[in-house]
């Protein structure tokens, strides 16, 4: 996977990206990442200036259209065709585990990363393939949100995860939240381990976090059980803690 990112702060992009996982992987070569700086692309005449005032009045500054539109042509130049291009804005497609998986399935991925009050609407519909939100909230500009994405397509490379299984297994998968987790030691402060993961009953294990997926699903994200696949079995356990709630 090769990345792209157009952004006014290139500096905050390689480094929020070239730690941990990540950028283990950057090192083996599984990714690579560029940060192309928008403002090397200015119009001469402005100086590094890019952003002008708001057509029709109103605060703030808005992001020309020219700018960006070279930085983009830089880019597709190199990789030799029109990659996808996903804009950042909380105007878009909220982000989610099933658009991480299609994203990566790309061999190419471009990054549009916006500030001040947006970008001018006529180069977003001359580039942007996908515009897509991280959540119902207003960052300062997009480049957490491209590495919220990067991040969570990563994981999703071949290879990236050495332990393969961790990608497939956790909270999304399956439409569940993951169930918790507990490691040494077995008691602590009085808290204890839960008997059943120190049993080697594999089986008994395999269910008991099965539950408490389901569990901790219906408490904390009740709406995620409409999609999640339940079988017979987690049917019933689902009615027996609707029945139990309605008890109290
Ligand atoms: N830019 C500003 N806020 C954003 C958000 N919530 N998601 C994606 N990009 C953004």
């Amino acid at each position: 996977m090769r990345y792209y990112v157009m952004t006014l702060f290139p500096e905050m992009i390689m480094e929020g990206m070239h730690t941990s996982i990540i950028g283990r992987a950057m090192d083996r070569g599984l990714l690579s990442l560029e940060a192309v700086n928008i403002r090397d692309f200015a119009e001469p005449q402005r100086k590094s200036r890019i952003d002008d005032y708001p057509y029709g009045g109103g605060a703030g500054m808005v992001m020309q259209a020219e700018p960006v539109y070279r930085t983009w042509e830089s880019i597709v130049g190199k990789i030799g065709r029109k990659a996808r291009c996903v804009y950042l804005t909380p105007a878009g497609r909220v982000f989610d585990q099933p658009l991480a998986r299609e994203l990566a399935l790309e061999e190419d991925l471009i990054f549009l990363c916006g500030h001040y009050e947006g970008i001018d609407e006529r180069v977003v519909e001359e580039i942007v393939t996908d515009q897509v939100s991280i959540g119902d909230y207003v960052l300062t500009g997009g480049e957490l949100a491209a590495m919220v994405v990067m991040d969570a397509v990563s994981r999703m490379v071949p290879g990236v995860l050495t332990n393969e299984l961790s990608g497939l297994d956790e909270s999304f998968s399956g439409s569940l939240l993951e169930y918790p987790q507990y490691s040494r030691p077995e008691k602590k402060k009085k808290k204890e381990v839960p008997q059943i993961l120190l049993s080697g009953h594999h089986q008994n294990v395999d269910r008991w976090r099965r539950e408490q997926s389901i569990r901790r699903t219906l408490e904390r994200r009740p709406e995620l059980l409409e999609k999640a696949e339940l079988d017979k079995k987690d049917r019933k356990y689902l009615q027996e803690l609707l029945a139990n709630r309605e008890e109290m």
